[in-house]
């Protein structure tokens, strides 16, 4: 693997309730920008998840098993304590479409008061995930459809078994 551009540390923040192959592509390419990357899951106090907090762990680590210089980790409260706390100087997140924008903006801005030392930086997701997100996967499997080709085949047995109750 050629060597990475930086050797900083950066987090990559989200629910991942699942993790999609939206998700890690967006990682893998990280990884190849930062020394370590921390894939970090947001805990259950955050929002109403499908998914524990373990089984978000698990299905990320599973995914991400093959990139060494990923790590999976969960964290609760801001996620700019987490990332000072870990020696991060960048968050990473994913955009899709415009229709992002104006969360991430949100979000970016409101980080940026609570930590300026630390700067969000945004990959483009590749136009064939721009319909991505966990909530479809979920909704489009409860119905029935294929979802084998966006998530792992670990992701899609968790899938299944909650599915079957
Ligand atoms: O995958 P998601 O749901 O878009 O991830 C959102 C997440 C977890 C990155 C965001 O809600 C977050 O950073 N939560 C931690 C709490 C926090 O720091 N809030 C202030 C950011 S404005």
């Amino acid at each position: 693997m050629p060597e990475p551009v930086l050797q900083h540390i950066a987090v990559y923040p989200g629910s991942f309730d699942p993790i999609t192959m939206g998700h890690l592509e967006v990682v893998t390419r990280a990884s190849r920008l930062f020394g370590k990357v921390i894939l970090a899951v947001a805990g259950d106090a955050e929002k109403d998840h499908m998914f524990t907090v373990h089984e978000r762990i698990e299905m990320a680590r599973d995914a991400c098993r093959d990139i060494p210089n990923i790590a999976v980790d969960s964290f609760e409260g801001l996620v700019v304590d987490y990332a000072r706390a870990q020696g991060a100087q960048t968050l990473i997140k994913g955009l899709r479409a415009v229709s992002d924008f104006e969360r991430e903006m949100q979000m970016a801005t409101m980080n940026r008061q609570l930590a300026p030392e630390l700067d969000t930086l945004y990959l483009m997701a590749m136009p064939e995930y721009t319909f991505l997100s966990s909530s479809i996967v979920k909704h489009v499997h409860q119905l029935g459809g294929d979802i084998s080709r966006l998530v792992t085949p670990f992701t899609r047995q968790l899938l299944d078994r909650r599915l079957e109750g």
